[in-house]
């Protein structure tokens, strides 16, 4: 099915990751098997992205990213693992194992054409009788048929069988619908539709495939969006809502909204280059996904305190991709959808006009939130501003603001000039002696960065790590874990158990690349979090003697955490026993 350990192994061997990174990276400072650039990933002024060419992989001690090649491929160039091998494959000068390909494409293919006829029969019932609350909502929505049918718009019934039924009938399998995110499993193994009475967006990619889906609630009550979960066709972090659409647009720019009924109203008001981000903040990712289709970016968020934060983590992401970044506000309005349809798509597209740079956005802001009347709330006032204009990384811009900011605030220019300068000064500081603290202290944390992989008992985990790196390191190891009949299931870490048992079905494999096929798979955030725990501890070093002490620890969590103490007791009196005897 997936591409051969040994492929990747081998192209990881052949690829050396300094090389592939400094296309994109200027090393630039070297501090033993480290070289160190400024990390692409976040924005920074002093170098804490580092690459090391013992262990072929690369982490960044700022922003905490990390993997090895294919993992930098896959972030950086916005592609899929299959793509990403492809990629270096092609300049390793290696052929990609084609029945493979043919395998994955094929299965893709299967999942999309699955997709499209779900879309088909959400949008025949959104028609059709059964589709009747969900039609009506959208009426009372002002969406209209036109939009409906760009959008694909559809209905999902009141029912827990109806598109499985629909689907089985096409000759499609109860597990192909669960896999593609369309049909759960409930407690007794039956599946049953994941959207019910509701009303569906799909997300079309920009290749026109169906990817997923989005289903709004007719009423309150519940989740008012369920998504699809990411599947082998879709990631939410990758896409945009309705980039199909906008990409055609000849207005040169995209339009960044929060919801799926802001880019639909928005299109309905002739504004079509209006996009939205997939239930999930912006990303990275998908700010790159739109340097490919525009150089100009306009950020419309909903006019509330939320949409305020989520501008400013908005325009550093977008900014960091080069992208020209405006801020629209919104007068009189929650969000663009009460907008155009209180105002029009005219008044809107006045508005785009007076778009603010993202600099004069957020000195406005600022602005609105001091009283410029009293001293303190100018020196408040111009606090901020300095803060702000630090962060700019154009010099231009810098002078050109900051004399908007003084004044504002009644002072020269080169005072406030003089202030940047030393804020900036100061940052570049704190950022060098946080690079050293983590340098020096790199096991002071111990939870994963990611919400999803953290570690319900830590102590188990800070031992579950150890044996993970402890296989990584020293092939010796295995005969311990083998010895003791440790079981992937007594991890408490799904995330581990799962790493775990990959390297269990790799022993013995080639030795050359050890971490780079299982880490290469990975999710980014789990690749990170693996590379993090793998440069723990730098100097001890860790065999046969510490892989039983972990296995000891993980053994006498699990009898603690059943409330066995006698047992636990026992375990903890074997394990002083053993230090005693040396
Ligand atoms: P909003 O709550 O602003 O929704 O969430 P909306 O699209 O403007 O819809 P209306 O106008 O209130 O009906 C913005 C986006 O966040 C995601 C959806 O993608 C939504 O479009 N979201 C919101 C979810 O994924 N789940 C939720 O429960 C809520
Ligand atoms: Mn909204």
């Amino acid at each position: 099915m997936a591409i051969p350990d040994s492929f990747i192994d081998e192209l990881v061997a052949r690829t050396d990751i300094a090389e592939v990174v400094s296309s994109y990276v200027k090393l630039t400072k070297r501090s033993g098997a480290n070289e160190f650039g400024l990390c692409p990933f976040h924005s920074e002024k002093t170098p804490s992205f580092s690459i090391n060419r013992d262990k072929q992989a690369f982490y960044c001690f700022g922003c905490g990213r990390g993997g090895g090649v294919i993992n930098f491929i896959r972030e950086i160039e916005n592609l899929s693992f299959r793509e990403a091998v492809d990629m270096l494959a092609k300049r390793a000068g290696m052929t990609v194992p084609e029945t493979d390909g043919r395998e994955r494409t094929e299965e893709r293919r299967r999942m999309l054409d699955l997709n499209r006829d779900a879309a088909r029969f959400y949008h025949d019932t959104l028609a059709a009788a059964r589709g009747g609350a969900a039609a009506s909502y959208m009426r009372s929505r002002g969406i209209s048929p036109r939009m409906a049918r760009m959008f694909g718009l559809g209905a999902a019934p009141d029912s827990w069988d109806a598109l499985l039924a629909a689907m089985k009938g096409k000759g499609y399998g109860e597990g192909e619908l669960v896999d593609a995110g369309l049909a759960r499993r409930g407690k007794n193994g039956a599946p049953y539709d994941y959207f019910r009475d509701r009303l569906i967006f799909p997300v079309i990619d920009v290749r026109g495939g169906v990817i997923g889906f989005s289903g709004r609630a007719l009423a309150d009550g519940g989740p008012k969006y369920l998504n699809s979960p990411d599947t082998r066709v879709f990631s939410k972090s990758r896409n945009l809502f309705a980039l199909n659409l906008a990409k055609k647009s000849k207005a040169g720019m995209l339009i960044l909204t929060e919801g799926n009924i802001d880019v639909v109203s928005l299109h309905g008001a002739g504004v079509d280059c209006a996009v939205a981000s997939l239930g999930t903040s912006l990303t990275g990712e998908q700010a790159r996904l739109m340097t490919r289709y525009t150089d100009k970016a306009v950020i419309c968020y909903d006019n509330d305190e939320a949409g305020q934060k989520a501008t400013e983590r908005a325009i550093g992401i977008l900014e960091k991709t080069g992208l020209n970044v405006r801020v629209l506000r919104l007068g009189g309005a929650k969000d663009p959808d009460e907008y155009v349809r209180k105002y029009g798509g005219d008044s809107f597209l006045n508005l785009l006009d007076k778009s603010e740079n993202h600099m004069e956005y957020r000195l406005r802001s600022i602005l609105s939130e001091v009283d410029m009347k009293t001293d303190e709330g100018r020196v408040s006032y111009l606090t901020r501003a300095v803060e702000a204009l630090a962060d700019v990384p154009s010099a231009a811009e810098r002078e050109v603001f900051g004399r908007t900011a003084a004044k504002s605030a009644g002072v020269s220019y080169e005072a406030v000039e003089n202030e940047v300068r030393k804020q900036r000064r100061a940052l570049a500081k704190k950022e060098k002696s946080k690079l050293r603290r983590a340098e020096e202290r790199p096991d002071a944390t111990v939870q994963p960065d990611d919400r999803a992989l953290r570690y319900e008992n830590e102590y188990s985990a800070v031992a579950e790590e150890g044996v993970v790196r402890c296989l990584f390191s020293d092939p010796e190891t295995f005969k311990a874990v083998r010895e003791a009949d440790l079981k992937p299931e007594e991890f408490t870490s799904e995330f581990l158990g799962r790493v775990y048992a990959r390297l269990l079905e790799r022993d013995g494999a080639d030795e050359r690349a050890p971490p780079s096929a299982i880490l290469a798979a990975l999710e980014p955030s789990e690749a990170s979090h693996l590379t993090k725990l793998l440069r723990r501890p730098s100097s001890k070093r860790e065999g046969v003697r510490e892989m039983r002490d972990y296995i000891e620890r993980i053994r006498e969590e699990r009898l603690k955490s059943e409330g066995d103490i006698t047992a636990a007791l026992i375990a903890v009196q074997k394990i002083k026993q053993r230090k005693e005897m040396g």
